[in-house]
C-alpha cells in the first residue's frame, strides 16, 4: 500500500483526481470504478473541473459503481444512481449507456449479482476503483464479516451503517436495511485502487485497515492482499497510524526520484 498524506480533503481530493485524469487520458476507454458517499464528492467536483476548463474527455469512459440501496428506484434521491447522476454524470461527457449502477428493484439478487459480475469482465475488468470506508473498515457494503472472497451480492447493512447513512435520509427508519454492493473478491480484482478518506472519524478504520491484521471484521484490510493500492488521506484521518514517520519518507523519496534528483 502506499500511503499518501495530505494537508486537507480539498489537498487529497486533487492528487486523486490527478491519478483519475492520468488514467484517462492515457487510456480514453479506461473503466472506471465509482464510489458514492461523502469522501469522493470533492474528487468529482475537481474531475468535473478538469473536464470544463482542461477538457478531460470522459466520452469513451466506461463506469461501474460499487452499490446501490435494494428497494430505491433509480429516481429517488438517495439512490447511489441519482448521487452519481447529480454529483457526477451530467456534469461531464460521459455517455449514461456506459454508466453502470447495480440495480436495487433487481427481482433475483443472485442472478442479478453474477450478471453484474459478467459485465464487468467483459468490459475488461476495472482499472481502477475508488474507494471510501466505513467508520466499521467496510468498503462498499461489505459489512464486518463478509467473506474477503465476496462476489457482488445482496448484504445486510450493519447498525452503525444505518446510524452514519440516516444523516442523508433524515431517519434511521428511513435508511433501507439491505443494499446490492460488489464483493470484497470483486474489488480486489480491479487492477488499482485509491482508497480515500478524510477526517477523524475515518482515523481507527485507517489504522485498522493499513497497519491491522487482514481481517474479514474490517473489510478494508484485504486491500493489503492487493498489489496496487493507494491510499489517500488527510492529517485527521491519518492520525492513528503508528508508522507515519515512514509513509512520509516514502513520499519525499518517489518526489526525488520524480524531479530526477536520484537517478
Ligand atoms: C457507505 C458506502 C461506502 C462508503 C461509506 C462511507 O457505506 N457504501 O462506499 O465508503 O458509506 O461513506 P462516507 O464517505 O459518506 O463517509
Amino acid at each position: 500500500m502506499r500511503v499518501i498524506i495530505e494537508p486537507s480533503a480539498e489537498l487529497g481530493s486533487q492528487r486523486a483526481a490527478s491519478i483519475v485524469a492520468q488514467l484517462v487520458r492515457k487510456k480514453p476507454r479506461a473503466i472506471l470504478g465509482l464510489a458514492t458517499g461523502g469522501t469522493p464528492l470533492k474528487l468529482y467536483q475537481e474531475l468535473i473541473r478538469m473536464h470544463q476548463s482542461e477538457g478531460l474527455d470522459f466520452s469513451r469512459v466506461t463506469s461501474f459503481n460499487l452499490d446501490e440501496y435494494v428497494g430505491l428506484p433509480p429516481t429517488h434521491p438517495q439512490s447511489y444512481r441519482h448521487f452519481m447522476t447529480e454529483n457526477l454524470f451530467r456534469h461531464v461527457n460521459i455517455d449514461i449507456r456506459n454508466t453502470h449502477v447495480p440495480d436495487g428493484r433487481a427481482l433475483d439478487y443472485e442472478t442479478y449479482g453474477s450478471q453484474y459480475e459478467a459485465m464487468i469482465e467483459e468490459a475488461g475488468g476495472i482499472d481502477l476503483q475508488i474507494l471510501g470506508i466505513g467508520r466499521d473498515g467496510h468498503i462498499a457494503f461489505n459489512e464486518p464479516g463478509s467473506s474477503l472472497g465476496s462476489r457482488t451480492r445482496l448484504k445486510t447493512l450493519a447498525p452503525e451503517t444505518i446510524r452514519d447513512n440516516a444523516r442523508f435520509f433524515g431517519t434511521e427508519e428511513d435508511v433501507p436495511r439491505l443494499a446490492i454492493t460488489m464483493g470484497v473478491g470483486t474489488i480486489l480484482e480491479s487492477k488499482k485502487c485509491i482508497l480515500l478518506a478524510f477526517g477523524k472519524d475515518k482515523a481507527e478504520a485507517i489504522a485498522a485497515t493499513v497497519e491491522g491484521p487482514v481481517t474479514a471484521q474490517v473489510t478494508g484490510s484485504a486491500l493489503q492482499f492487493h498489489r496496487d493500492v493507494v491510499v489517500i488521506l488527510d492529517e485527521e484521518s491519518a492520525s492513528q497510524l503508528q508508522r507515519r514517520s515512514y509513509y512520509d519518507e516514502v513520499e519525499e523519496a518517489h518526489r526525488r526520484l520524480q524531479s530526477g534528483e536520484v537517478k
